[in-house]
Parts: structure tokens; C-alpha cells; sequence
């Protein structure tokens, strides 16, 4: 069978893809970076579970739960594998969020757990992130700053969208650099290594925001180098309800739980409690298991594609989108040209000059066009560029060339109705009287 290639081949895959909105205009689909759509087959791994095999994984000794917690385990193994990564040490939580937060929780609560003192943070401390995280990778910092006296500090981001590395000295009192891989508004892909070397060379711990990288680039978490990683499974065609968190096996060995209470036990008295092995340690209560099912074959949709080919797929989109912003005109694009050799995600977010973001959202979606628009949870970002909301394009798998046409027509269409095209330039003519025939 030939390989499958992302775009137009796929779409049928997608039944969502086939409705109509607002009296029957085709979906035009370009918020991927919010949520994806899911494959069939990611419907039918989800479906075929509850049909056949569902029960509470980890517990309970009949042919069901059996069943179930062999398929959850097995998710789990395909997920890990997915990223490079080792089963065990895979985490999966209710979405990125809740990774986040688990992580700045439990080091939170390091300094009243033996074995994990080393992972502590007190006044004097700092916690450095960047003026470009999505809300879900700042609070949760701000929150355990002010639970431990640490002091929270950032690198800034310069005009263009990148991340100003001049902005910011890492020092001997830095314990944790979070970043995202992939900003969910820019599109830059942040110097990882780069941030990785630094944090290191101070002994703090990097924690890798991979939401928007995981679902649209070949990523291998160890290689990186960074310490812990976040992701969601409903942005890489999975269920919504699942989270992943990636950590180094020694660094969860030592984190105190988050969640407390049953299956993350390892025996139980009136006074006190101690707790399994990682991943269960991280997972209390009764997990996500068809979500689990669903998230594994969405990795294997991704897989028989080719991450490789996927990224390559909403590049070249990004590059009609970013070539056609430019013919329209009267557009401010937020975020870095896309150059060769320049490493940015397929994700575009704009300002059209004179009409603010949810007016351009409207119209769009009056035309089936489905895009974000806001400050997509980076306010900071957005005030950093001077900008209130944007209107912000995100692609996937199925998404196509024709979807991008769509949206540029749709923008067209808003600059008419308010009143903004700019004027069309005249064309170069010679004013010479012997110009050639
Ligand atoms: C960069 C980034 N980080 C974190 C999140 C939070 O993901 P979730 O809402 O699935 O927890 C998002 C979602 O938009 C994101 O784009």
C-alpha cells in the first residue's frame, strides 16, 4: 500500500470534515492548535473499547478489567513510543494542564518529602519561563512561586516573535526553566538545546511545554535533553480528556505525588500510606481508558503518515498562508517570516489593520471559516506585541491548500465589508516614449 499523504488524501478519514455550518457552507477547519479532529479510526479504537472491553484498569481480577488494563498499558507503551520515550515513564493525566500543574505541585511539595528535599524550593529561588507561554505554562509557575517564596522571572521575546536569549542570565538560584517547544501563537520553535545547555549548566530542571510540537513535529523527548514535557492528546487527532507527562525516570522516582488516593498506593495504614512506583504513583483514581485506546491509535494514524510529512504538510501551508497575507495586504503577521533554515511551526496569527480580531473571526465563520481569535491564553504575549487579539490560523493532517484559499478569500471579503483593502498599487508602467513594443 502506498504511504498516505496528509492533505486532500486523508480527508475522507475525518467525518467531521464532511458537515456543512451556517446554512450549509463546507467546514473550513483551521483551529487545530485548539483541538483537532479525529480520525475514524481513532472513533472506532474508542467505541470498539467501551463496546467490548470496559472496566476500572488496576483493580479487580475478572476477564474485563483484565482486558482493560492490558489495552491501557499497551496505550500507554504506543504513546511513550511515539515520543522516544519508555513506558513507565509516561504519565497520563486529564490533559497538558494538569501535567503542569502536577509538576509544579509536587515540587511544591518536595521540601516535606524524604528523598525528594534536593527538588525543593525556598525564597531566593528562582523559576525562569518566557513572556511567550500559554497561560497553562506560567500560572501554575506564578502559583508555586508564591507557595515557596521563589521568585519568577522570564526570558522576553523580540519584535519578530523569537525568544530574546539576551534577555535573561540563568544564576546558581535558577531550579526550574519552563518553555514551551512550539508557541501556540507565534509559531516559533523555541532554541531548545540551546535553553537546555544553560539550564544545565546551572543544575535546574527544564520542563518542556510540547503541546503545540508533539502533534506536528517528529519529536524525541529524551534527545532533547530537557527534563520533563507536557502534551495534550486532543491537538494529535486524540480523544479530548487525556494528558501526557514525560519526566526522566530518576526525576519521577523522587516527586512526590500530585493526586493522592487509590491505584497510586503501595500499602495502606490508618496513619500513613506509601505510594507505587511511577507512572502509577502520578495516576489516583480510575484513569481515562477509552481516551487512552483512542490517543494509541491516533498515534498510529500519525505514524503511518510520517511525522516528518506532516510537518513538512503545514509548512508548506504556512507558506501560502504567509505568501497570500502579504499579496492581500493590510495584515500585520505576529510571529517569524518563515525562511529556510528558520524552524517555525505551521501555526499563523495575525492583526487585520482597522478591524479587530472577533469582527474578522464573524465573518470568517459566516463563511464557514473556523479560526481563534483572542489572545489564545497568552496575554502576555499579546500585550508584549502591543496587540489586543489576533486572529489565529492552525493547520493539521487534513487540512489543505484549498482551506488556506478559503481563509484568504474570507479575508478579503472583511476587508470589503469594513471598508479596509488597501489600495491595490498601480502597476509598473514605463513613462519612455521608445519603450518596446
Ligand atoms: C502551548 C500550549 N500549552 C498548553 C496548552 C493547554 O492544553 P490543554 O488545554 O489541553 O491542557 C495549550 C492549548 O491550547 C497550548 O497551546
Amino acid at each position: 500500500m502506498s504511504a498516505r499523504r496528509p492533505g486532500a488524501d486523508v480527508r475522507g478519514d475525518f467525518p467531521v470534515l464532511s458537515r456543512t455550518v451556517r446554512d450549509g457552507r463546507p467546514l473550513v477547519y483551521l483551529d487545530s492548535g485548539a483541538t483537532s479532529q479525529r480520525p475514524t479510526s481513532v472513533l472506532d479504537a474508542e467505541r470498539r473499547f467501551a463496546e467490548t472491553s470496559h472496566a476500572a484498569v488496576h483493580r479487580g481480577a475478572h476477564a474485563l478489567a483484565e482486558e482493560a488494563t492490558d489495552a491501557y498499558e499497551d496505550a500507554r507503551a504506543r504513546i511513550a513510543g511515539f515520543v522516544g520515550a519508555r513506558a513507565q515513564d509516561v504519565v497520563l493525566t486529564k490533559n497538558a494542564t494538569e501535567g503542569l500543574n502536577l509538576v509544579a505541585y509536587s515540587l511544591g511539595n518536595a521540601g516535606h518529602t524524604p528523598g525528594a528535599e534536593h527538588l525543593a524550593l525556598g525564597p531566593g529561588d528562582e523559576v525562569v519561563v518566557t513572556e511567550m507561554e500559554h497561560h497553562a505554562n506560567l500560572v501554575p509557575w506564578q502559583e508555586l512561586c508564591r507557595r515557596t517564596g521563589a521568585t519568577l522571572r522570564w526570558y522576553g521575546v523580540t519584535d519578530d516573535g523569537h525568544l530574546d536569549l539576551g534577555s535573561l542570565e540563568l544564576s546558581q538560584r535558577t531550579k526550574v526553566v519552563a518553555l514551551t517547544h512550539a508557541s501556540n501563537v507565534l509559531g516559533t520553535i523555541t532554541p531548545v538545546a540551546e535553553l537546555v545547555r544553560r539550564a544545565k549548566a546551572v543544575g535546574a530542571l527544564v520542563v518542556l511545554d510540547a503541546c503545540q510540537s508533539v502533534p506536528h513535529l517528529p519529536v524525541d523527548l529524551p534527545a532533547l535533553g530537557v527534563d520533563l514535557a507536557a502534551w495534550s492528546g486532543h491537538k494529535m487527532l486524540g480523544p479530548t480528556g487525556i494528558g501526557c507527562l514525560w519526566g526522566r525516570g530518576d526525576l519521577l522516582d523522587a516527586m512526590p505525588p500530585f493526586l493522592t488516593g487509590g491505584s497510586m498506593i503501595e500499602v495502606v495504614r490508618m496513619e500513613r500510606s506509601t505510594y507505587a512506583a511511577p507512572p502509577q504513583k502520578f495516576e489516583a483514581g480510575v484513569p481515562m481508558v477509552s481516551q487512552a485506546v483512542g490517543l494509541a491509535a491516533a498515534v498510529d494514524y500519525l505514524e503511518a503518515i510520517g511525522m516528518d510529512a506532516v510537518a513538512a504538510h503545514e509548512r508548506a501551508l504556512a507558506a501560502r498562508l504567509l505568501a497570500g497575507l502579504e499579496d492581500l495586504g493590510g495584515v500585520r503577521v505576529v510571529g517569524p517570516p518563515l525562511v529556510e533554515g528558520t524552524e517555525r511551526g505551521g501555526t499563523v496569527a495575525f492583526v487585520v489593520d482597522g478591524v479587530h480580531a472577533h469582527d474578522v473571526g464573524q465573518v470568517l465563520d459566516s463563511r464557514g471559516v473556523a479560526v481563534r481569535v483572542g489572545h489564545h491564553c497568552a496575554w502576555p504575549l499579546h500585550r508584549r506585541l502591543g496587540v489586543q487579539a489576533t486572529v489565529r490560523a492552525s493547520t493539521h493532517v487534513y487540512s489543505t491548500e484549498a482551506d488556506v484559499d478559503a481563509l484568504l478569500a474570507g479575508l478579503r471579503e472583511v476587508q470589503r465589508f469594513f471598508g479596509v483593502a488597501p489600495a491595490v498599487a498601480p502597476l509598473a508602467v514605463s513613462t519612455s516614449q521608445g519603450a518596446p513594443a
